[in-house]
């Protein structure tokens, strides 16, 4: 057989054989590798034409044309098969059971929010700050001096006790100086009527510590407290500004009643209880039947607390309140440990 005769026989023969192969493909990977043995640099198609030396040139021009139009035939043909694979893969999938849109996403991070006693705190502040009320932040790691001293408290006074106060010691605090985690946010008070002049109205909360530790006393608690220096300011003012806060935080028709009571650096100083937000002020176990529930400390800036703080108390007058954050918060979400507040359990906070 010459090799004209051969060649051709072989190249019609490859002509069979490669759309055979390419139609049994069933995936683009095994496509590509089919036509990589095809086409490739040890293909058939290279391995027949290295026959071509055998062929006499007169026949060359012949064979050469044949070989031209089956690599145009193999390229179309791959193509094609391409195009009806993806077509098969892309009708699967549409005939496949559709997705669930409305399955809720598998989230990576569960999304949070604020603790309790942040948001609690921050609506306080939120009345206050609507009322007029220029919100500041003190130290959580106090001088004796701002915490007691120039509130008034006598040097023995039992809440300086050691049962009572976490007195810590401070690298670079003025020597001799005492200092503590401040037990409660009056120290404010001290500070802004020390640098600034009146009239002034300020409220501020954050953490505040005591040695206390029972189902309704934590070690560390939260307050807000607020108060006004200007000239002629009564108790009236105190009343109307407490009233309003009432009103704001347990709605219209709560009431509120003024306790006396002592603490140093007010006088006449008041404990003030809202009407039972629960019962209406009926009496329930909320309020232990009493239909009130206490919920801060008040009073009138004594005249020694300005003299501490460089006011003239014939010149100035003002009041002076401070509530417990977590009491508030416990009382709006019916939560009946602090402890709870503190243990920052998932199970527990998921649920404000
Ligand atoms: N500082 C007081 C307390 O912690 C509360 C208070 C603040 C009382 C302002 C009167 C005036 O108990």
């Amino acid at each position: 057989m010459d090799a004209t005769r051969s060649i051709e026989e072989a190249l019609e023969q490859f002509g069979q054989d490669f759309a055979a192969r390419f139609d049994a493909a069933t995936s683009e990977q095994t496509l590509r590798d089919e036509k990589a043995s095809v086409l490739g640099k040890k293909g058939k198609l290279t391995e027949i034409l290295k026959l071509m030396g055998k062929v006499p040139a007169e026949d060359r021009r012949r064979i050469g044309e044949q070989v031209n139009a089956l690599k145009d035939a193999v390229e179309s043909r791959f193509e094609a098969r391409l195009e009806a694979l993806r077509r098969q893969r892309r009708e699967a999938e549409l005939n496949a059971p559709p997705f669930d849109l409305s399955m809720p996403p598998r989230l990576l991070a569960p999304r949070g929010h604020r603790h309790p006693l942040s948001q609690t705190q921050d609506d306080l502040l939120a009345i206050f700050r609507d009322l007029g009320f220029l919100s500041v932040e003190g130290p959580e790691v106090e001088l004796e001096e701002n915490n007691f001293t120039k509130l008034a408290f006598p040097p023995d006074h039992p809440a300086t006790d050691m049962q009572d106060t976490f007195w810590v010691d401070v690298q670079g605090a003025p020597s001799g100086a005492r200092t503590l985690l401040r037990t409660h946010t009056s120290a404010v008070q001290v500070r802004e009527m020390s640098s600034r002049p009146p009239p002034m109205a300020i409220v501020s909360s954050g953490a505040v510590y005591r040695r206390d530790d029972d189902i309704t006393h934590s070690p560390m608690f939260h307050q807000v407290e607020g108060f006004l220096v200007d000239r002629r300011v009564t108790f009236g003012h105190l009343k109307a500004v407490l009233d309003a806060f009432a009103t704001r935080l347990y709605g219209p028709g709560t009431r509120t009643r003024f306790r006396p009571s002592y603490f140093p650096f007010v006088e006449p100083g008041a404990e003030v209880d809202v009407s039972c937000v629960f019962c209406g002020g009926q009496g329930c176990r909320v309020c232990k039947q009493t239909g009130w529930i206490e919920i801060l400390g008040c009073g009138m800036i004594h005249p020694a607390v300005f003299e501490q703080c460089g006011l003239d108390p014939e010149a100035y007058s003002g009041f002076a309140f401070g509530l417990g954050v977590d009491r508030i918060a416990m009382l709006r979400y019916g939560i009946n440990d602090i402890r709870l507040l503190y243990e920052n359990a998932p199970r527990f906070l998921t649920q404000f």
